[in-house]
């Protein structure tokens, strides 16, 4: 057994003995979400930073903590606060909390984050499906020592969004009345912004979306097995896209106006799951 999977297993053994109940779904809050468990039914919640071996969140406006509970009815756990390879922890540390909630007994898997828009379609507020992914110079997350006993060396990855599940989210918007946008969510390493040539380049290779997050996680979960819906809230045009330079208060102060569009749709989705 490798030493992630055993740390892993303790942690799930630490939290089901304090949780006592199976969630059906997993969700992943991105920036402008972090509330959402605000209007959940809480059960209980437990810190990353309680769990041995376990990276905590070094960013602003992001938690580091599991909770547990039902959102309309269907029993959720919920990470709040994601950790980034920018922070400097190894890609094995980044996806730890998403493979931690496939062992604790969810299967289906919403990953929401905040994004730049590449498209010049795309406007500040859209919400995107994500349709695919594009891992662009960071690291697929699997490097290293197999974990055989949550998927294969070399997992397929020709459907790693669910088309049971992106139909669910088209359905739960159409519900709405929300317009959803579909693409490509490009991830970059960050922590700094893209130049104007890297977006022109990455619009080149198809990217309608730039992220800092997400597509690591995908790949771990679908590793894993998981059946996975994304959806990226805009919060800006990409650099060169607009004359103002970009801020990390910019991208959160629009995430946060987005938010009750972005909450609606995300508990319309999770109650078709
Ligand atoms: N680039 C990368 N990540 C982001 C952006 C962006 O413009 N906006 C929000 N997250």
């Amino acid at each position: 057994m490798t030493e992630v999977y055993s740390k892993l297993l303790s942690a799930a053994e630490a939290i089901r003995d304090r949780v006592g109940f199976t969630p059906r779904a997993a969700l992943v809050l991105g920036s402008g979400l972090g509330a959402f468990a605000d209007g959940m039914e809480i059960s209980s919640a437990v810190d990353y930073g309680e769990l041995p071996g376990f990276p905590k969140s070094t960013v602003e406006g992001h938690r580091g903590r599991f909770v547990f509970g039902c959102e309309r009815g269907v029993p959720i756990v919920v990470m709040q606060g994601r950790v980034h390879y920018y922070e400097g922890y190894s890609m094995d540390e980044v996806v730890m909390p998403v493979r931690l909630l496939r062992l604790l007994g969810a299967t289906r898997l919403v990953l929401t984050n905040a994004v730049g828009a590449i498209n010049a379609d795309y406007a500040a507020g859209d919400l995107m499906l994500i349709g695919d992914h594009i891992l662009y110079g960071v690291p697929s997350p699997l490097i290293g020592a197999n974990i055989d006993e949550l998927g294969p060396r070399f997992p397929d990855m020709s459907e790693v969004y669910s088309k049971a599940l992106l139909d669910n989210a088209r359905d739960a918007a159409r519900r709405l009345g929300i317009t959803l946008r579909e693409g490509v969510y490009l991830q970059t390493s960050g922590p700094n912004f893209e130049t104007p040539a890297e977006i022109r380049a990455y619009r080149a290779l198809g990217a309608d979306v730039v992220g800092m997050s997400t597509a690591c996680e995908a790949v771990a979960a679908r590793h894993a097995g998981m059946e996975i819906c994304g959806v990226s809230c805009v919060s800006n045009l990409a650099a060169g896209m607009s004359s103002a330079p970009l801020t990390h208060e910019e991208v959160q102060t629009a995430a946060n106006a987005a938010a009750p569009r972005f909450r609606a749709l995300i508990s319309e989705i999770i109650a078709g799951l």
